[in-house]
C-alpha cells in the first residue's frame, strides 16, 4: 500500500490545473462510441476510471487513438462499428461507468456482463437495473440483479417516463443513453436537477433532446438519435478543484488560483457552500477560481444543495472542521454508498486530526473550531477520503500519513506533483 506524507503549515501559493473533469470524460468517450464517425476529445481525465471506460468502448468495437490522459484521443465510433463484446467489461471502481455502460449497452441487441472492484460490488445498481427493464431490457446480477456483476440483456426497448427515487445523474444518464436506441420517447423528471453532461453533450451531437428546467429540478425528454461526432475540450474537475480551494481557505499564508474549471449546472454549489462560510473565494474570468486562507464560520448543507455538491462533502468537512461554530451536514444519505461509505470514513478521518465529529444516518455535525493535529489517516479505498485527509493533513503543523494513497490514482494520479509544486514556495499566483 502506498502512503502520502504531507509536512502540514506549509502555504499553498500559485497556479494548477486539475485533471480534465471526470463525470464529462465519461460521458464523452461513451457518447463518442455511439457518434457516427471520429470524435476528438482533448484533455479527458487520466485517472483509472476514465481509462476504463475508454477500454470498455473498446471491446465494443470503438476505434481509439490515444490513451486516456494524452493531451489528445480520437475515437471512431457508430452502430456500424459497435458490436456484442466478447469479454466482460471491467469498470476497476467506477461507479459512473459501470452505471452508464449499463444503460449505454441496454440499448443493443447485445449481451453485456459489466464487473467491478470490491467497492463497486457494494454499491446498489437496482436504481439503473429497474428502469432499464422497465423499458425491456433483462438486467440481472447478484441478489436480483442488486449487486455488480451486471448482466445486459439489451435491444428491443420501449421509452418510459421516468422519475429517480434518488437525485442521481448516473441513474439519468443510465435511462438517457438506452433511450436514444429505444422506440418512441424517453423521459427522466428530476424534483431537483443533477449535473447535466449527459444532455449537454447530446444535444451538441444533435441527439433529438429537450430539456426544461422546472424550478430547481428538470424534465429531459430523448427519442432515438443518430448522433454527430464532435470535438471537446474538456474543461478541469471543479471536484478536484475543491481540493486545492478548501486547502488554500484552511492553510494560513495560502494564496491558489485553480485554472479552467467547468462551473456549470449542479458542479459548483461547493463555492456557495465556502461563501457562506466566509471564505475569501472567488471566481477569477469565466472558470478561474481564486482561494486565500482566512477565518472560516460554520453552515449548514441541507437536502437540495447535495446534488449539487455531493462530491464535495468530504473535502467542506474538512473546512467546518477548522471553522468558528457547528456546520451540519444534512440529506446525504447518498454518501453511504460511494466509493466508500462516507459517513462513516469522512467521520473516522476527521477524528484522527482530533475534529468532533457526530454522525448521525443522513450526513454528520462538525462542531468546528478545531486546530487540527497531525495524524495518520486512512483512505479508506476512497480517492476523494483520501484527498481529504490530505487536505486536513496540509492545515496540520507537522507530519501526517494517508495510508491507501493508491486509490487517488482513480481520478487524480497527480495530486501529490500538484501539491508539491503548489507548496514549493512560490510567490503570487
Ligand atoms: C456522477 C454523479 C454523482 C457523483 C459521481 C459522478 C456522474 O453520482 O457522485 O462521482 O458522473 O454522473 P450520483 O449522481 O449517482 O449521486
Amino acid at each position: 500500500m502506498d502512503e502520502l506524507r504531507v509536512t502540514g503549515g506549509r502555504p499553498l501559493r500559485g497556479r494548477v490545473r486539475v485533471p480534465g473533469d471526470k463525470s464529462i470524460s465519461h460521458r464523452a468517450v461513451l457518447v463518442a462510441a455511439r457518434a457516427e464517425g471520429t470524435s476528438v476529445v482533448r484533455g479527458l481525465s487520466g485517472g483509472d476510471d476514465v481509462a476504463r471506460t475508454v477500454a470498455a468502448v473498446e471491446a465494443l468495437g470503438a476505434e481509439v487513438e490515444g490513451r486516456a490522459g494524452a493531451p489528445e484521443v480520437r475515437i471512431g465510433g457508430g452502430e456500424g462499428r459497435l458490436q456484442e463484446p466478447e469479454c466482460v467489461l471491467d469498470v476497476g471502481n467506477s461507479g459512473t461507468g459501470i452505471r452508464l455502460l449499463a444503460g449505454f449497452c441496454a440499448a443493443f441487441d447485445w449481451l453485456t456482463v459489466l464487473a467491478g472492484d470490491r467497492s463497486v460490488n457494494q454499491r446498489p445498481m437496482d436504481r439503473v437495473a429497474e428502469p432499464l427493464r422497465s423499458m425491456g431490457a433483462a438486467v440481472d446480477g447478484r441478489d436480483g440483479g442488486r449487486y455488480a456483476p451486471l448482466v445486459v440483456r439489451g435491444g428491443g426497448l420501449q421509452g418510459i417516463d421516468y422519475t429517480p427515487s434518488v437525485a442521481s445523474a448516473q441513474v439519468k444518464s443510465a435511462v438517457l443513453l438506452a433511450g436514444l436506441g429505444a422506440d418512441g420517447e424517453t423521459v427522466v423528471r428530476e424534483p431537483v436537477a443533477s449535473r447535466a453532461h449527459t444532455e449537454e453533450l447530446l444535444a451538441a451531437c444533435g441527439a433529438d433532446l429537450e430539456v426544461t428546467a422546472e424550478g430547481k429540478g428538470c424534465t429531459v425528454r430523448v427519442r432515438r438519435s443518430a448522433l454527430q461526432p464532435f470535438s471537446l475540450d474538456v474543461p478541469g474537475d471543479p471536484s478536484q478543484a475543491a481540493f486545492w480551494v478548501v486547502a488554500a481557505c484552511v492553510t494560513p499564508g495560502s494564496d491558489v488560483v485553480v485554472e479552467d474549471v467547468y462551473l456549470g449546472p449542479a458542479r459548483a454549489g461547493f463555492v456557495d457552500v465556502l461563501l457562506r462560510m466566509g471564505a475569501d473565494v472567488e471566481r477569477v474570468g469565466e472558470s478561474a477560481l481564486r482561494a486565500r486562507y482566512g477565518p472560516l464560520r460554520g453552515t449548514d448543507v441541507v437536502a437540495e444543495e447535495v446534488p449539487g455538491l455531493v462530491d464535495e462533502i468530504p473535502v467542506l468537512a474538512v473546512a467546518a472542521a477548522v471553522a468558528e461554530g457547528p456546520s451540519r451536514f444534512g440529506g446525504a444519505a447518498e454518501l453511504r454508498v460511494k466509493e466508500s461509505d462516507r459517513i462513516t470514513t469522512v467521520s473516522e478521518g476527521l477524528r484522527a486530526f482530533g475534529a468532533v465529529v457526530e454522525t448521525k444516518a443522513d450526513g454528520f455535525i462538525v462542531a468546528g473550531g478545531t486546530r487540527l493535529a497531525p495524524a495518520r489517516a486512512s483512505a479508506q479505498g476512497d480517492h476523494r477520503v483520501a484527498m481529504a485527509m490530505a487536505v486536513a493533513a496540509m492545515a496540520a503543523d507537522g507530519e501526517s500519513l494517508v495510508d491507501g494513497w493508491e486509490s487517488v490514482a482513480t481520478s487524480y494520479p497527480a495530486f501529490e506533483r500538484d501539491l508539491a509544486a503548489l507548496t514549493g514556495g512560490g510567490d503570487e499566483p
